[in-house]
């Protein structure tokens, strides 16, 4: 039963890509199930000297996470034309565990400029870790409100574009 482990690179309360992340785990239909992963300020700062066995435990918790997920999601807005700190800390301490090494990403960047620029930046980090990028989309935060609420949802552009989300996941 592939399981997927989804990251949210955005910490707010109302946070877009939450919205999103939550759409597509009601979208995404058996045998595929889409498991939150830790909210990302549960880890702490990365520091080598920290990146020892054992690893901190939120680390740890995470590495096994990403290790048990068939792949992974992301769902993130771009900040200042790149990666939110949290979640590019988050991708440093899993550097050293080769977590991602050949792992599948799908990446659903929700981000008032369509997050083109993190998409690249993301795509960067991805290839130093070996990742397999599956799918990447962006999408506006205006989409997230207006798209993905009632019965039209999944015939909508924006449904349309998460539906091949979860279709590059193996829904
Ligand atoms: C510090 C900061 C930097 C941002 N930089 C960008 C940016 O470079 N490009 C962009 O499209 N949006 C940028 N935004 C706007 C976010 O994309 C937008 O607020 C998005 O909805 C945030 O995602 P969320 O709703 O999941 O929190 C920035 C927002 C913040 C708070």
């Amino acid at each position: 039963m592939p399981q997927i482990l989804a990251l949210n690179g955005s910490l707010r309360a109302a946070s877009a890509n939450h919205r999103v992340l939550e759409y597509l785990r009601a979208a995404s239909k058996p045998p595929l199930t889409i498991v939150p992963g830790p909210a990302l300020d549960a880890l702490p700062h990365f520091n080598p000297d920290l990146d020892i066995d054992p690893a901190p435990a939120a680390v740890a918790t995470l590495r096994a996470q990403i290790a048990n997920a068939d792949a992974l999601l992301i769902c993130t807005p771009e900040y200042t034309f790149s990666i939110p700190g949290s979640l590019k800390n988050a991708l440093d301490w899993l550097v050293s565990s080769g977590s991602l090494y050949e792992k599948p990403v799908a990446i659903v960047a929700t981000s008032t400029s369509r997050g083109l620029k993190v998409l690249a930046a993301l795509a960067d980090v991805l290839a130093a870790h070996q990742a397999r990028i599956a799918i990447q989309t962006a999408l506006h935060p205006a989409e997230a409100r207006t798209h993905l609420t009632g019965d039209a949802a999944p015939h909508s552009a924006t449904g349309r574009a998460l539906a091949a989300v979860l279709a590059a996941l193996g829904a």
